[in-house]
């Protein structure tokens, strides 16, 4: 394979560290029995992956009860779970402008089903300020507020802190999308006090595809989107209120969870050395795109404190085009176009035409930095 400098990180992170590779073929090996069914050797060694799974991403995320992380095929599925478990024709939620469809599809079918959907706008890098939320919360009577983390548009960080204490203060639950989040930033779920945080296992957490988290905060309870068999309870046709079973209906996908759990190990041991390289890096680039002429950062200004993404736009060369020639002529893995999240797009005023972005993460180095910059400024030129 041709040498390839992946700046793609925010769609996914690649490639992975050896030990989630590792895990993921341990389990498909080793351990290759059906998780909390059968009680055989292989089984059992099936179960006990996903039990230190659970407590390590529990441990990485800063939540006390393993228990009230449910496993899921990935952000979008936890997402879908939080807001239509929580949600009920006649609701009102109060949402961030800047959200990927992962929320805004979610929301537009629930719409559809009767739920109101108000909108509070943030400025031009996405910002959302908080005494705006409370000003909305204060109109009308309101279930949740939902907010991602941070932008995988705009890099922007939203105070979901501050958005818990409002949420609450109204009495509403706070559903945040973590997908640009965790990993990036170093989290712990239960000071942050969201209600339901959706995280994706395969971005800045460095696990495999299709698995990911939902955190349910103790006494938050969705109804669970899927009814099936777990393992317990089996002679009652009655869904499981246990957690995490409730959520959990189905053979899980044990090499995925293996794989998130080796994530979550590597991350406690490397995040912080990660997370600083990754703002270091995020800066460098920053810096030296804004000496390329006519190329034009979205998000938050030079210097401001955001999640390590990127998105450019230049006055004469689409964003496509840029991508396709640092791909083929260079070897360099961007990510142009809308980015599955057109409300950021439409915020950033590049909705018609998309922008062409950069995501650092996790064994990116400067070399990889000064090619990128070197090939934009020749396909800029
Ligand atoms: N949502 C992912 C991205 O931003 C796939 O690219």
């Amino acid at each position: 394979m041709k040498h390839i400098t992946y700046l793609d990180h925010a769609a996914t992170s690649w490639p992975k560290p050896q030990s989630v590779v590792d895990a993921v073929v341990h389990a498909l090996t080793e351990a290759g029995g059906n998780p909390g069914r059968s009680a055989h050797t292989i089984a059992l060694a099936a179960s006990r992956l996903i039990l230190e799974a659970r407590t390590d991403v529990a441990a990485l995320l800063g939540v006390r009860d393993p228990r009230d992380l449910a496993f899921v095929p990935g952000c979008t599925a936890g997402l879908n779970l939080a807001l239509k478990g929580l949600l009920r024709p006649g609701d009102r939620v109060v949402v961030g402008s800047t959200e990927h469809n992962a929320v805004a599809r979610p929301l537009h079918a629930l719409e559809a089903a009767g739920v109101r959907v108000d909108v509070v706008h943030g400025d031009s890098a996405g910002r959302i300020d908080p005494d705006d939320v409370e000003r909305a919360l204060a109109q009308a009577p309101t279930r949740a507020v939902v907010c991602q983390h941070a932008s995988n548009v705009l890099g922007t960080i939203q105070p979901v802190g501050d958005l818990a204490d409002i949420a609450h203060e109204a009495g509403a639950y706070l559903i945040v999308d973590g997908a640009q989040g965790v990993g990036h930033l170093k989290l712990d779920l239960t000071a942050l006090g969201a209600d339901a945080y959706a995280a994706s296992g395969h971005k800045g957490l460095l696990g495999p595809q299709g698995v990911g988290a939902l955190y349910l905060a103790p006494g938050v309870e969705a109804v669970e989107l899927t009814q099936g068999g777990g393992g317990s309870n089996s002679e009652e046709a009655v869904q499981p209120t246990a957690r995490p079973d409730r959520y959990e209906a189905g053979t899980p996908n044990t090499p995925g969870i293996a794989g998130l759990g080796a994530a979550a190990r590597f991350l406690l041991a490397e995040g912080d050395a990660i997370r600083a390289e990754e703002r270091r890096l995020t800066r460098m680039l920053y810096e030296q795109l804004l000496e390329i002429p006519g190329l034009r950062v979205l998000g938050p200004p030079l210097g401001e404190e955001r999640v390590p993404v990127l998105c450019v736009v230049h006055d004469r060369v689409e964003a496509d085009r840029i991508a396709f020639e640092l791909d083929s002529r260079y070897g360099v893995a961007v990510r142009a176009g809308l980015h599955c999240a057109p409300w950021a797009h439409a915020t950033a005023g590049t909705a018609e035409c998309g922008a062409l972005r950069f995501g650092i993460g996790f064994g990116i180095t400067e070399s990889d930095i000064d090619l990128a910059v070197r090939a934009m400024h020749e396909v800029c030129a």
